[in-house]
C-alpha cells in the first residue's frame, strides 16, 4: 500500500476530533480502490460530518476532484468554546493540508432533504456513509435518502449497527433491509459498521475485502444476515491492545505496525 495513506490513516487523521477508527478506514480504501481500478464513478456523500474525520479521509483517498456532499446542521456548541462546529471542520482541513468543497456542504438536518439536493451535486453516489441521527426516524429518512441516490454499484455505510448504545440504528437497518426485500445486501461488517450494496455487487465488494492487502491482519469470518453472507472482519483482542498501548505511549507513527 501507498505508505502516505498509511500514514495518514494511522497518524495524521487522528489528530482530529471524531469517529473512524484505522479498521473501517481500511475497509473505506478497499472499497474506494476497488470502485476506481473498475472504473466505477460517481459522486460521495456523508451524513454526520463532525469535525471531519471520515470527510477528510473521503478526500485524502479520493482526491480533490471527487464530488463529496457533506450533510450536517454543524449546530453543536461546545461550553467556554468560541470557534463553532463548522469553523473546527474547516480548520482541520487547513492542518491536513486537505480541501473543503464548501458548494457541496450542506448545513441541514438530513431528514429534511431531497435525493434531487444531492444527486444535484453529486451525481449518482457510489459511497454513502451515514453517521447522522442516531434514532429510528433519522436512520428510517437517511437509508431512503441513500438508497435513492446511489449508483447502481454504489455503497452505503452505517455507522454504530450493533452498539448497545444506540439500539435504534441496528432496528433501522434492518427495517431498511427488510423494506428492500432483496435488492440490497450487506458484505462487510465490522465492530462498528455495516456496509451494504446492491444485491448485484455483492461479489464485487465481497472480492475486494477478501483480497485486499490491507485487510489481511483481520480474522474474516462468513457471518449470515437477513440473506446475505457478509465477511465480518474480526479484530482479535490482542492485536487492539497492542494498538491502544502504542497510541497511549505516543507512538502513533509506529502503530500501524499492529496492523500488518
Ligand atoms: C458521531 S458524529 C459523526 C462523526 C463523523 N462521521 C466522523 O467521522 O468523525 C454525529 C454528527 O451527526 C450530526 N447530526 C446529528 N443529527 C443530524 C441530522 N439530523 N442530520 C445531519 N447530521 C446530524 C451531528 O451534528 C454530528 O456532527
Amino acid at each position: 500500500m501507498n505508505p502516505s495513506i498509511r500514514k495518514f490513516i494511522f497518524h495524521d487523521l487522528q489528530a482530529i476530533e471524531g469517529y473512524i477508527d484505522p479498521p473501517d478506514a481500511l475497509v473505506f480504501l478497499a472499497a474506494l480502490r476497488a470502485q476506481k481500478s473498475s472504473a466505477l464513478e460517481g459522486g460521495l456523500a456523508e451524513i454526520g460530518v463532525y469535525y471531519g474525520r471520515s470527510y477528510f479521509l473521503l478526500r485524502k483517498i479520493c482526491g480533490d476532484v471527487a464530488k463529496i456532499v457533506a450533510i450536517d446542521p454543524f449546530d453543536i456548541k461546545r461550553t467556554g468554546q468560541e470557534t463553532t462546529q463548522y469553523d473546527r471542520f474547516v480548520a482541520a482541513g487547513r492542518q491536513l493540508g486537505l480541501f473543503v468543497d464548501e458548494q457541496r456542504v450542506i448545513r441541514s438536518d438530513s431528514t429534511l432533504l431531497k435525493p434531487e439536493e444531492i444527486t444535484e451535486k453529486a451525481g449518482p453516489v457510489r459511497f454513502f456513509s451515514i453517521d447522522g441521527g442516531h434514532m429510528l426516524h433519522h436512520v428510517e429518512a437517511d437509508s431512503r435518502l441513500a438508497a435513492a441516490t446511489l449508483a447502481e454499484h454504489g455503497v452505503i455505510v452505517f455507522d454504530d449497527t450493533f452498539n448497545p448504545a444506540w439500539p435504534e440504528v441496528t432496528a433501522g437497518v434492518v427495517d431498511f433491509l427488510r423494506r428492500e426485500a432483496g435488492r440490497f445486501s450487506v458484505f462487510c461488517l465490522t465492530k462498528y459498521k455495516t456496509y451494504i450494496c446492491h444485491k448485484t455487487f455483492q461479489e464485487f465488494y465481497s472480492r475486494a475485502i477478501a483480497t485486499s492487502h490491507e485487510l489481511k491482519p483481520f480474522d474474516q469470518l462468513d457471518t449470515e444476515f437477513l440473506g446475505s453472507t457478509a465477511i465480518r472482519l474480526h479484530n482479535p483482542m490482542r492485536r487492539r491492545i497492542a494498538y491502544e498501548v502504542m497510541v497511549g505511549l505516543g507512538m502513533r507513527a509506529l502503530s500501524e505496525r499492529a496492523y500488518r
